[in-house]
C-alpha cells in the first residue's frame, strides 16, 4: 500500500477502496486533486479510468475528437450516479465543449450514441453516411445536419448538478404514505420555523392545555380550518401530531391561511383559545451577500413552448434558437425550461380543435427539431409541465426518455422532475442554485387568496414570492394534485438563488431576498381556451441572468 498517496487522500475527505490504496501513487493523487470536486470515494476502477484518460489526453494532438457521452447525476450527499455511460466518473458532471474543426459539422444526432471517438474528420463523415444508410428513418438528410458552431461562441466549460434528485413511486398510495406525508410536512416545516427567534419558545400543541390564562403561548400546527367571525378576525382550528387547539387571528392575517400550510403562532393563552399576536411563516432568510460565478456566463430562461398547438409561435422560437449562436448571445451557457414543452392532448375539454398536431409523440418530436438550433455547449434543462406526457400528479417524474428518441443522448440534453433544484456552473465557485418548478398549483393558490387573484396572470411573481414566504411550492393539499410520497417534496428545503416557474403564460422578473424571481413567459399565443377565461398571455419573452454579475435582462422574441 502507497501509504503516502493514501493518507494524502484520506487529509482531503476521501475514502480509499481496499484494492486502490494497494495499486495507488502518488501521481494518481496528482490527478485526482485536479478534478474540479474531491471525491468521497477513490475505487481501483476510477484510478484506472483516469490512468487512460491521462494517457489519452497526452496522446492526442489535433484532429481527435472526444465525444463525451455522459450524463452525471450529483446525489444527496456528494457521490454521483452515471445515468449512461461513463468514462470518467468524477469529473464527468462537468461537460466541456469537444474539440472541433471548423469542417467538423457537429451533428448531434443517433452517431454520437454509438461513436465515443473517431480519429479523423473524413472517418466521421463516413461514419455519418454509413448512419444516414442504416438508420435513415431516423434523420431526415436535408435537414438535422447543420453546423452548430459558427465560430462566434467561445468555447467554455459547464456544469450541470441534478440536486438530491427524489424517490418517486408509480404505486397507488394507501393510508401509510398519506400519514407519512404529512408527518414529513409537519417535520420540515417545523425544522424551517423554529429557526426563527420569535419560534424558539414553540412547544406541541398538548401542552398549551394546562397554561393558564394570559400566559405566553407559542405553537405550530397544520392549518385545519378557518371560521371569520363577526368581528372580521378568524378562528383557526390548529393541529399538530399530538392534538388539536384554536388560535384567535386578525383579518389580514386570516385571510392569507389557507388549508393544509403549517404556520407557526404566537401569542397569550385565553383559556381554551390562543389569541394570537402573530402568523409566522418560515419565509427566506435575510441574505448574507449574493452567489455569484468567477466566470462570464449567463442563463436563459423560457418556458411553455407547447408544441403541436395551432397557437405555438414557431417563427419566434426559431428566431430565439438562432439568436442562440449569435455573437450577442456568446455568454449563454445555460438554458433553463421549467415545463409544457408540448401540448398534450386531452388536458382540457375541446383542445382537439386547437391542435396542430394531434399526437403526442410527434409533439415532442417538433421539439426535437427545434432543440437542432441550440448550439451544442448550450446545456439544455428541461422539467414536466401538465401538459406533458407524464402523470399530473406532483412531483413529477423526468420526461421519459422515449419521447426524445434522437436528443436524449445528447451531452448538452437534460431531464429534471418537477420540482426540482439544479446547481448550474459549480466551477471555481458555488455555482448557482435554480429551484425549477413548473406552477400548476399557482391556479389554486391564487384562488383561495384574494390579494393574489387579482393581478396574478398580470404580475405572477406575486404567487411566487407568497409560496417562497410558506417555504412551499402547494401548501394546499386537496384541491391539488399531489402525490402524498412519504417524504414531502414540495416543500422549498433550501434557498435556491433563481426561482424559476412557467404555467402562467405571462412573464415576470424581479428578486425577493436575493433570490431571482423568474416567470419565463411561454411561445404560445392566446388560445381559445384563454381568450374564453379571459387570460391574455404575453409570449417570447426571455429572460437571461448573468452568473457573474447576477444582472437580469429580458429579450423579446
Ligand atoms: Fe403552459
Ligand atoms: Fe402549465
Amino acid at each position: 500500500m502507497n501509504e503516502e498517496a493514501v493518507k494524502q487522500l484520506t487529509k482531503q475527505g476521501c475514502m480509499v477502496e481496499k484494492d486502490a490504496a494497494e495499486a495507488i501513487s502518488v501521481e494518481d493523487v496528482e490527478m485526482i486533486k485536479e478534478l474540479d470536486a474531491t471525491p468521497m470515494f477513490v475505487s481501483s476502477k476510477m484510478i484506472e479510468k483516469l490512468r487512460e484518460r491521462c494517457t489519452m489526453v497526452s496522446n492526442g494532438g489535433s484532429g481527435v475528437k472526444t465525444v463525451q457521452k455522459q450524463k452525471m447525476t450529483v446525489k444527496q450527499g456528494g457521490g454521483t450516479e452515471a445515468e449512461t455511460e461513463s468514462t470518467e466518473p468524477q469529473q464527468s458532471e462537468k461537460i466541456s465543449r469537444t474539440e472541433e474543426s471548423s469542417e467538423e459539422t457537429a451533428v448531434e444526432t443517433d452517431q454520437e450514441k454509438t461513436q465515443e471517438q473517431s480519429t479523423s474528420s473524413e472517418e466521421m463523415t463516413e461514419d455519418l453516411e454509413k448512419e444516414f444508410e442504416t438508420k435513415s428513418s431516423y434523420f431526415d438528410k436535408n435537414k438535422t445536419v447543420e453546423i452548430k458552431d459558427t465560430g462566434v461562441r467561445e468555447k467554455r466549460d459547464t456544469k450541470v448538478e441534478i440536486m438530491d434528485e427524489k424517490q418517486i413511486t408509480q404505486e397507488e398510495k394507501d393510508v401509510p404514505e398519506f400519514l407519512g406525508y404529512y408527518n414529513s410536512r409537519y417535520d420540515k416545516m417545523k425544522k424551517l420555523l423554529t429557526r426563527r427567534q420569535e419560534m424558539k419558545s414553540a412547544t406541541t400543541i398538548n401542552r398549551l392545555e394546562g397554561r393558564s390564562e394570559g400566559e405566553e403561548a407559542t405553537t405550530i400546527g397544520f392549518v385545519n380550518d378557518k371560521y371569520s367571525t363577526n368581528s372580521g378576525k378568524y378562528i383557526v382550528e390548529l393541529e399538530d401530531k399530538t392534538g388539536a387547539f384554536k388560535a384567535l387571528v386578525d383579518e389580514r392575517e386570516g385571510d392569507r391561511l389557507v388549508p393544509d400550510e403549517v404556520i407557526g403562532v404566537s401569542g397569550s393563552m385565553g383559556g381554551d383559545i390562543i389569541y394570537a399576536n402573530s402568523v409566522i411563516r418560515p419565509d427566506l432568510p435575510i441574505p448574507q451577500g449574493t452567489n455569484s460565478t468567477k466566470d462570464k456566463i449567463q442563463a436563459a430562461y423560457i418556458s411553455d413552448l407547447h408544441m403541436g398547438s395551432q397557437d405555438t409561435l414557431h417563427k419566434r422560437l426559431d428566431r430565439f434558437g438562432e439568436w442562440l449562436s449569435t455573437e450577442e448571445a456568446k455568454h449563454i451557457g445555460y438554458l433553463v425550461m421549467p415545463g409544457d414543452l408540448v401540448e398534450g392532448v386531452g388536458v382540457y375539454p375541446g383542445q382537439k380543435e386547437e391542435l396542430e398536431v394531434e399526437d403526442i409523440y410527434k409533439q415532442y418530436q417538433l421539439f426535437e427539431e427545434w432543440f437542432q438550433k441550440v448550439p451544442e455547449d448550450i446545456q439544455v434543462i428541461v422539467g414536466p409541465g401538465n401538459h406533458e406526457i407524464t402523470r399530473l400528479a406532483e412531483p413529477q417524474p423526468r420526461l421519459p426518455k422515449k419521447v426524445f428518441p434522437d436528443i436524449d443522448d445528447y451531452n448538452n440534453f437534460h431531464r429534471v422532475q418537477n420540482p426540482q433544484m439544479v446547481r448550474l456552473h459549480a466551477i471555481r465557485s458555488k455555482g448557482i442554485k435554480n429551484l425549477m418548478y413548473h406552477g400548476y398549483s399557482f391556479d389554486d393558490h391564487v384562488d383561495k387568496i384574494q390579494d393574489l387573484r387579482e393581478k396574478a396572470y398580470e404580475e405572477p411573481h406575486h404567487v411566487m414570492i407568497d409560496l417562497l414566504k410558506r417555504r412551499h411550492l402547494a401548501p394546499t393539499y386537496g384541491d391539488n394534485m399531489i402525490s402524498p410520497e412519504m417524504n414531502d417534496q414540495l416543500v422549498i428545503e433550501e434557498e435556491p438563488d433563481v426561482f424559476v416557474s412557467g404555467h402562467f403564460h405571462s412573464h415576470a422578473n424581479t428578486t425577493y431576498k436575493g433570490v431571482n424571481v423568474i416567470n419565463s413567459s411561454t411561445f404560445q399565443a392566446q388560445t381559445d381556451f384563454q381568450k374564453r377565461m379571459g387570460h391574455e398571455p404575453d409570449p417570447g419573452k426571455v429572460t437571461i441572468v448573468d452568473y457573474k454579475t447576477r444582472k437580469t435582462q429580458v429579450k423579446q422574441f
